[in-house]
């Protein structure tokens, strides 16, 4: 059966920790790595804009010994000059695995339905679960191992990086306190929080929405934040978020209220001065380009694990 990574609860917590540990390897010995995927081409369609994701993708591709193409679909979006079951039918006679960065989750969905090889999500408005398992095998890194721990979000948490961590976390039975305004749109949609509700009876994770970021912050072993302009948010909105925002801004007296070994976390792209301090994105607790380096290496991983070669 063909495996597609739509968002982070497609897999178990084993094959988490398969993927991630193999990432590891992978880092530690990329040349053993570099046929693995020989001959194998992978399809990255894009619908919105990306540095990290594309340039990870395309060169793990190429150290595996395969080929990636980039796809640009943002002036033809899917569906629109013909049906996603047909794109999807027709890529899969061509590449070995499909990858797309969309702005709505079904789209994701269709793709996945009518494509005979595995399609990743590279984010859409749902999830973003190849950002969440770099992230996990940087707090491995970090940390020492991936035992229960507090992780804070701070932000806009009606957001695909928001629902993969809770996801996450509830999968590994961690406690993540996610901080975030009352407002309806920028807190978890419905839907996301009965899903971990229901993984999290199995693990004991805790997962609370809460609006004070002291509390949120306090005994945290991992600080998380992510931008409050998301990919497609309309300019005219900008300066209501930042308004709603502000007072979830991680700066150094959230740093202060949590563990004093705590680590700062952003998936990238930042802005100073926004979702983050310069002083706390740029000082010796963050380690957000440890965690963008990891994209690299986990997206190899996921590749091989999709296409059965581990
Ligand atoms: N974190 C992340 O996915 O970055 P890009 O949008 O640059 O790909
Ligand atoms: N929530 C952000 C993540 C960027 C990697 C976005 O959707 O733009």
């Amino acid at each position: 059966m063909v495996r597609h990574l739509h968002k982070i609860s497609d897999l178990s917590r084993a094959e988490c920790e398969l993927i991630i540990n193999k990432a590891m390897e992978i880092k530690k010995y990329p040349g053993k790595y570099y046929k693995s995927l020989k001959h194998e081409t992978l399809l990255m369609l894009f619908e919105k804009p990306s540095l990290r994701t594309r340039i990870s993708f395309e060169t793990g591709m190429q150290q595996l010994g395969g080929h990636a193409i980039f796809y640009s679909i943002k002036d033809s979006p899917l569906g629109v000059k013909e049906n996603i079951s047909d794109t999807a039918k027709v890529a899969s006679r061509f590449v070995n695995i499909i990858a797309a960065r969309v702005y709505k989750r079904q789209d994701i969905w269709d793709l996945a339905k009518y494509s005979s090889v595995p399609v990743i999500n590279m984010l859409d408005d749902y999830a973003h679960p190849c950002q969440i398992l770099g992230d996990f095998q940087t707090i491995k890194e970090k940390k020492g191992n991936l035992e229960r721990k507090k992780l804070a979000y701070f932000g806009d948490a009606h957001n695909n990086v928001t629902y993969d961590l809770m996801r996450m976390c509830a999968l590994f039975g961690w406690k993540i306190y996610v901080a975030c305004p009352e407002a309806p749109e920028y807190t978890p949609e419905l839907e996301v929080l009965s899903e971990v509700a229901e993984l999290s009876k199995k693990t004991d994770a805790e997962v609370e929405v809460i609006h004070d970021t002291l509390d949120a912050a306090k005994g945290a072993d991992i600080i998380y934040t992510d931008s409050w302009m998301s990919y497609g948010i309309p300019k005219e909105q900008e300066d209501a978020r930042k308004k709603a925002f502000m007072p979830y801004q991680v700066t150094s007296s959230v740093m202060e209220a949590a563990n004093t070994d705590a680590i700062f976390m952003n998936c990238l792209p930042a802005m100073r001065g926004f979702e983050q301090t310069a002083e706390v994105i740029d000082g010796p607790q963050s380690i957000v380009f440890d965690q963008a380096e990891n994209r690299l290496h986990i997206q190899k991983a996921i590749m091989l694990f999709l296409r059965g070669k581990f």
